[in-house]
């Protein structure tokens, strides 16, 4: 919609005049940052349906997207296959290409064998900002990583009165300092450089992505049960809904361990996970499934161990993420675990 009246606004402009700057990779920066809660990547331009809308805005409306799909809505952007991956508030991105209304980015912290750069999709142009000045924030001062919740809340404030928009469990931001004046908020930078506040209880805050503590496999456990009854999303990788692997890897991630964006990568790829007997699980070991289990190649989905014989997992469309007995039958391909 937003093109069509861009089309008619310049109707009467010289071609000249009328080159976008997204149409000149010269005039494009090859890093950006995400500038909604939530970034949808989809395959490409062409993939989004008109019920997308409130995915592709800024601000996104991510709740009211997934609360407004039934669930052949959600089934067909698997079937379809619509969406890649999703990238969280702040993120920096790699930019690959770019068309008027849209960048195709490369999402570093989602491992593939893809694109050595990172996850790639295609997002609404208006889904991320060039500002420098967050670049340097982000590089020189420690993050805050939203860890309490699913999603929680960010504030124009420091009395944490006027809120802006819930972000995603996982997200990190330059935190600029926490407030002297009160003990309930921490002071972070949002993508334009101006200030916002997070309640202190809900982030802990970290020098960098190495001094995150080794997680225990009760510690993945106790994160993923904070989703519980979250929608299954096709390419969800936030708390407002995942996929499988998404799921998987947004725990990982959140708890200072990169492993790959999707559920066969993340057995074959990744490079770090050691093979597990059935007997000897440990919560926080992943399952995966495939149709063919003598082939690494068809694996299409993984889930947590979670102790006691059962596990969590983001299972698909319209079944919301769950613990539930393992099953060890028919597309059961093995166990590994992540080490680093
Ligand atoms: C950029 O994207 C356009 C549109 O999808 C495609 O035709 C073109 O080949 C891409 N260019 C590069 C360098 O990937
Ligand atoms: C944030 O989430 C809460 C409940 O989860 C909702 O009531 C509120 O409207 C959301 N705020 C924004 C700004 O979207
Ligand atoms: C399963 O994979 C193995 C190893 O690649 C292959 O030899 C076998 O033919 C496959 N089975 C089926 C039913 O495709």
């Amino acid at each position: 919609m937003a093109r069509a009246a861009l089309t008619v606004l310049l109707a009467g402009l010289t071609t000249s005049a009328i080159a976008a700057p997204h149409d000149s990779t010269r005039t494009t920066p090859s890093i950006g940052y995400i500038d909604v809660s939530v970034a949808t990547l989809w395959t490409n331009p062409s993939k989004p349906r008109a019920i997308d809308a409130p995915a592709l805005q800024n601000p996104a409306q991510i709740q009211q997207w997934l609360d407004s799909m039934t669930t052949a809505e959600y089934l067909d952007l698997t079937d379809s296959d619509r969406t890649q991956t999703q990238a969280l508030y702040g993120t920096q991105v790699h930019i690959l290409n770019s068309t008027d209304d849209w960048y195709e980015i490369a999402v570093p912290d989602q491992l593939t064998p893809k694109n050595a750069l990172g996850y790639p999709g295609w997002v609404a142009a208006v889904q991320v900002s060039f500002n420098e000045g967050y670049g340097k924030l982000q590089a020189s001062k420690p993050f805050a990583q939203v860890e309490s919740a699913a999603t929680v809340p960010l504030y124009h404030d420091p009395w944490l009165r006027n809120p802006i928009m819930n972000i995603s469990y996982g997200t990190r931001l330059p935190v600029l300092s926490t407030n002297p004046n009160s003990r309930c908020s921490i002071q972070v930078s949002l993508t334009s450089c101006k200030t916002a506040y997070l309640p202190s209880n809900s982030a802990k805050i970290y020098n960098s992505p190495s001094s995150i503590p080794h997680p225990t496999g009760a510690d993945l456990v106790r994160s993923g049960t904070l989703f519980l009854s979250r929608a299954y999303l096709w390419g969800g990788t936030s708390g407002y809904a995942f996929d499988c692997a998404g799921f998987t890897g947004t725990l990982y991630r959140a708890h200072g361990i990169t492993i790959a964006r999707d559920s066969g990568a993340q057995a074959t790829y990744t490079g770090h996970g050691v093979s597990v007997e059935k007997e000897a699980l440990e919560m926080r070991d992943l399952l995966f499934y495939a149709t063919n289990v003598s082939d690494a190649a068809s694996i299409h989905h993984v889930a947590m161990y979670a102790g006691q014989g059962e596990m969590l997992e983001a299972y698909g469309a319209g079944v919301p993420v769950r613990r539930t007995g393992v099953r060890f039958g028919g597309e059961f391909w093995g166990a590994e675990r992540v080490l680093v």
